[in-house]
């Protein structure tokens, strides 16, 4: 990749979401900042607030480094609390517009890089954790799950470590620290949904972090590809065929009362 783009307008985007059978939406913490839950690498995101209180810190991704995690939990545990949405967050429009492409069976795939379990609270069923969830808790030491999850969220939420009760090491959630591996659902999937896709969508993602970045490029050329996000992104010259800058759920709702997806009474149909 990449000529140049193919489309220029709003329009050509509402055909291509209209008409397209086999959607790829690949999103990241950006579709979820209008529900409450920070991003990482805006200049109001985690990895600033993390910056302002860890001074000392060499960069801010360690709070997501498995090695530091295994010499010092204490910093992931001081900022867990941030993460997990609390119970009165609700998904966004953009959330609700995935759900609704769903709905109509054109959703191939979801493939989240968010770890705040929003997309299930939407109802999106064909969604893949890429970096997990807090679903679980595993021991880093000897790798068996904690099944006491309350012990686990009265630590997060009092910012203490939990440790296993086997062999005393700390506990982690089951969301991708740099240096672990992906969700093996991604693995299993990636390569059939590529090859069945016919169109890409990527909202509120820095395209930062591999491999899930490596999607933009890795998916057939003749797949036509949409960006909706505040900046324009992509590395290596990447150009998508069409890119739509501005808060997502401003794009969403746009394009959703376009398509006449909306109720009358102006309500997302669905939400
Ligand atoms: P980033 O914080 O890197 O990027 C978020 C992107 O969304 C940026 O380009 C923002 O400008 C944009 N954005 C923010 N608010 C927006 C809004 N309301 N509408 C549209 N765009 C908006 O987040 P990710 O790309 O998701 O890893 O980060 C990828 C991974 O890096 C995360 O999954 C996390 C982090 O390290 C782990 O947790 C393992």
């Amino acid at each position: 990749r990449r000529r140049l783009p193919r489309y220029s307008t709003l329009g050509a985007a509402l055909n291509l979401i209209r008409d397209a059978r086999h959607v790829i939406v690949l999103t990241g913490a950006g579709i979820s900042v209008s529900a409450g839950v920070p991003d990482f690498r805006s200049s109001n995101g985690l990895y600033e607030t993390v910056r302002d209180e860890y001074p000392n810190l060499e960069d801010p991704q360690q709070l997501f480094d498995l090695e530091y995690f295994k010499q010092d939990p204490s910093l992931f545990y001081s900022f867990a609390h941030r993460i997990i949405p609390d119970r009165r967050t609700r998904p966004s429009l953009a959330h609700w517009f995935i759900a609704h492409m769903q709905r109509r069976g054109q959703l191939l795939r979801n493939y989240t890089q968010n770890i705040d379990g929003l997309e299930r609270q939407a109802g999106i069923q064909r969604v893949i954790q890429c970096h997990g969830n807090f679903d679980r808790n595993i021991c880093v030491g000897c790798g068996q799950e904690c099944l006491d999850d309350e012990y686990v969220a009265a630590c997060i939420e009092n910012r203490r470590v939990p440790f296993c009760s086997h062999c005393n090491n700390p506990i982690k959630p089951d969301i991708v620290f740099f240096g672990g591996g992906l969700n093996q659902q991604f693995d299993d999937n990636i390569d059939l949904d590529l090859s069945k896709a016919d169109l890409l969508i990527v909202m509120g993602t820095s395209l930062q972090v591999q491999p899930v970045c490596n999607i933009v490029r890795e998916i057939p050329a003749h797949v036509p590809q949409i960006l909706i996000n505040r900046e324009s992104v992509g590395q290596d010259g990447h150009q998508f065929d069409l890119q739509l800058l501005g808060d997502c759920d401003t794009v969403v709702l746009q394009m959703a009362q376009m398509l006449g997806w909306m109720h009358t009474s102006g309500e997302c149909a669905g939400l």
